[in-house]
């Protein structure tokens, strides 16, 4: 796909119909020597940028002393490593190169917004350099003073009125449970209007979520079944092989619950089980995802115990390799009681969902690095092949497939061919790199222009982020003071606890496990 027919693409699929267009702005990224900026921004600003018909201008902020040119360097090494296309393209990289400066700067110091701001009248001319899109890359307890910063330095008219605009996005985890993100929500919006701030949830930026709702809404055939009536319950699995690796400390404070459940989860959910909003736009959408979210029956600590399961990976085989327990990680207690997946089955208290159940897991180490939804149909309501079957049909099932090999397949009953009347399941599959060639732009790609454009629904609005915590909260709360219990502690390369099986056994289910290639 040539270039411009690349960003039509991803302008008319935005969901306000590319109304917002991409002006001339520049990009202000605090946190410019970090990881996530080596990673995910830059080599997503440099894919945009050889699309983007306007003049974008990066700014790197961070304490270090570095020139320009140090950092180009610094980030030409990472994009070597990270960019999605290989090799870099020499010609896009030295038209792209140019766009980028360092400013020197610690959030904490006032001085260092007043170097910004002359820095970036040196480098754009008005209005674009009142046209902010400010990268809080940051540790989360920096996301205060440096929205304190920003506005007592002049940076930001809540008005938005004229030319400019200033905007601020930030990075989960927002908050570490309820009370904390109300904390952290007030602090934002006392000094940025809440349609400024863009709170990213980097799944919603992936096509195959983005496609959850273009799935439910544009196909009747599937929407009619969409209910208690047609569906008997629903799986989502988030599996990753891989352990903590180096980010051991980080997780020691996070646990799966917190960095997956509460946030990708959850949001994968309310796409999946909301109604459909009145509208294509911003805030119907997440009135939509937030009605769903309080309709999440709450967990009573005993509930917890007997609907939640955690576990912990010890030792086992990744891919035929030899790979440690959690607790033998870097940077990781010996005794950690952190759990590292989750399984969880929810209820949700409303008419179109009453008595379907919600299965939820996510863990590291599992047999595969998969996430999926399936939605499990009822079972035929009588078998008239039961001589030759048994009693017991396979029911029909949807999945649908976010990473790897995104894709939606259907799964039905076919007879196999011969004398006989032997039935086996079969299914029918559409893959999205079959049909559309297998480019699919980063989430971060989706997720900046969208910033950039002004666009927010893709970005989580502060009572979701408060409604997830009310979800979890209970369950880290009933876990509190309590070890984990010596069965939680799962083999590496296995699909997590035995009780994780139980808790689907118990109501007459099983999971479905993703394979490699689906
Ligand atoms: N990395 C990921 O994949 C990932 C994924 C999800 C969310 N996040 C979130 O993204 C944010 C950044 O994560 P990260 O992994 O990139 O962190 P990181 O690698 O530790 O980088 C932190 C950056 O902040 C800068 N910094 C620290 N203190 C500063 C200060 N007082 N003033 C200005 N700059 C300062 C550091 O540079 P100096 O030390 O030179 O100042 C560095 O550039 C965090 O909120 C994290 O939770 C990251």
């Amino acid at each position: 796909m040539n270039q411009p027919d690349l960003l039509d693409e991803l302008l008319s699929c935005r969901l306000d119909h590319g109304q917002r267009k991409v002006e001339p702005c520049c990009v202000v990224i605090f946190g410019a020597s970090g990881d996530l900026a080596a990673r995910k921004l830059i080599p997503a600003l440099y894919h945009l940028h050889r699309e983007l018909p306007e003049p974008v201008r990066i700014v790197g902020v961070a304490r270090g002393e570095r020139s320009d040119d140090q950092w180009r360097a610094e980030l030409k090494t990472s994009l070597d490593r990270h960019s999605r296309t290989q090799p870099v393209d020499a010609a896009a990289w030295d038209a792209f190169s140019p766009c980028l400066s360092y400013c020197r700067g610690d959030v904490t110091d006032a001085e260092a917004f007043g170097r910004l701001r002359r820095h970036l009248e040196r480098i754009a001319p008005a209005p674009q350099n009142r046209r902010l899109l400010f990268y809080l890359a940051i540790s989360p307890s920096q996301f205060g003073v440096t929205s304190r910063q920003l506005e007592a330095s002049g940076f930001l008219d809540r008005s938005e009125s004229g030319e400019g605009w200033q905007r601020v996005v930030i990075e989960k985890p927002f908050g570490h449970d309820l009370a904390s993100a109300r904390r952290l929500n007030a602090e934002l919006t006392r000094h940025l209007h809440e349609r400024q701030l863009f709170r990213i949830d980097h799944y919603l930026g992936k096509e195959t979520v983005q496609n959850i709702m273009l799935f439910r809404f544009s196909n009747a055939i599937f929407e009619q079944l969409w209910n208690r009536q047609a569906i008997d319950h629903v799986q989502i699995t988030v599996g990753e092989k891989a352990g903590v690796g180096a980010r051991g400390a980080f997780y020691e404070e996070v646990g799966a619950l917190r960095d997956i459940v509460q946030n990708h989860l959850l949001q994968v959910l309310a796409l999946i089980a909301m109604e459909p909003p009145s509208r294509l736009e911003t805030e119907s959408i997440r009135d939509e995802k937030i009605k769903l979210l309080h309709a999440i029956r709450p967990f009573t600590p005993a509930e917890v115990g007997s609907q939640v399961v955690r576990g912990q990976y010890g030792p086992g085989e990744i891919d035929g390799q030899a790979v440690p327990g959690y607790r033998a990680e870097p940077r990781v207690a010996p005794d950690s009681q952190v759990e590292t997946f989750v399984a969880l089955r929810l209820a949700i208290d409303n008419w179109r969902w009453a008595g379907v159940p919600f299965f939820l897991r996510s863990g590291k180490r599992l047999a595969q690095s998969a996430s999926e939804i399936r939605i499990q149909f009822r079972p035929a309501p009588h078998v008239l092949f039961a001589a030759e079957c048994g009693p017991r049909l396979e029911p029909n099932s949807l999945t649908l497939r976010l990473q790897p090999n995104e894709g939606i397949s259907l799964h039905f009953n076919g007879k196999v061919p011969g004398s006989t009347m032997e039935i086996r399941p079969v299914r029918m599959r559409f893959s999205y790199d079959a049909e559309f060639g297998a480019y699919t732009p980063e989430a971060y790609e989706r997720l900046l222009l969208e910033a950039m454009a002004g666009d927010p629904t893709l970005f989580i609005r502060r009572d979701e982020v408060e409604a997830s915590w009310s979800v979890v909260d209970p369950i880290r709360d009933a876990w509190a003071g309590q070890s984990l219990a010596g069965t939680a502690i799962y083999p590496a390369g296995t699909w997590g606890p035995a009780a994780a099986e139980e808790l689907l056994a118990a109501t007459g289910h099983a999971w479905r496990n993703p394979g490699p290639g689906q």
